[in-house]
């Protein structure tokens, strides 16, 4: 990279093209109320419409959030059927809004443990926004990045014993193809709320060369004036992809 593009990336922009976010706080936020969790999921999901229409003003086309993860599973039961009643219902009454904005919704993670009604709504949202490109939402639901490499490398090894695809050829950018993510571009900024400075197993493989914010906010006081600021500060980096400074 030379010295002129100091703070761009690879394509020579300054800003993010695709952040990713780990909402996390919604159950503290809950608490320091005196309200049940679901209480704050259901604020933290009214966080996520803001966040998205904040998007196209800031130059973020992507826009992946982490909603629940293959860990997720070890909540309560109430905890885990009040959060996919919540995916529900948020698909339902979001959907039109979500089309009408130009917003095109995809879906990451493992489909298996998802209940018919719910993969319905989802597949019905992917296909009625599948004609749009102002913003594009990616909602990771039964997500984890070790077992999206898994499940990947599974129908990878199976090509291979098919005949499709010759080991000798596997390279860095075999794998990706095979990836839940293989038509979005790499992150470029990580963003985690609520003070824990960890990635917990997520987007692994695609988040090899992003910045990281870890911001002590809790998701539900998440606002649009927060994201503004860490997609402008992302600007004023220096992003090398593993090479030196001229
Ligand atoms: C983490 O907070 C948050 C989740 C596991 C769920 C994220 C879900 C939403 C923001 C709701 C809606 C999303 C969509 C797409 C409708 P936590 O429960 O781990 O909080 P804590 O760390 O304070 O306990």
């Amino acid at each position: 990279m030379s010295p002129k593009d100091q703070g761009t990336d690879e394509t020579g922009r300054r800003g993010p093209r695709h952040v990713a976010i780990i909402m996390d706080g919604n159950g503290r936020w809950a608490q320091a109320r005196g309200r049940p969790r679901l209480f704050g999921h259901h604020a933290g999901a009214k966080r996520v419409r803001e966040i998205v229409e904040a998007c196209p003003d800031l130059g973020v086309e992507y826009l992946t959030i982490f909603a629940f993860s293959t860990e997720n599973w070890k909540r309560t039961q109430v905890e885990v059927a009040g959060l996919m009643s919540l995916f529900r219902r948020y698909i339902t009454k979001e959907a039109r809004a979500l089309r009408d904005e130009g917003v095109r919704v995809r879906f990451i993670g493992d489909r298996v443990r998802l209940d018919d009604k719910l993969i319905r709504l989802m597949d019905e949202l992917e296909e009625m926004t599948a004609g749009n490109a102002r913003v594009h939402l990616t909602i990771a639901l039964n997500y984890g990045g070790r077992d999206e490499v898994a499940r990947a490398t599974k129908r990878l090894a199976q090509d291979v014993a098919d005949g499709r695809l010759d080991p000798a050829s596997v390279d860095e950018e075999t794998l990706p193809k095979y990836l839940d993510t293989f038509v979005l571009p790499d992150p470029d900024l990580v963003i985690r709320t609520s003070g824990e400075a960890r990635i917990s197993n997520f987007l692994l493989w695609q988040s090899a060369y992003a910045e990281y914010e870890f911001i002590d906010t809790l998701w539900p006081d998440f606002s649009p004036d927060i994201f503004a600021g860490l997609v402008r500060s992302y600007g004023a980096r220096d992003r090398r992809f593993g090479g030196v400074k001229a």
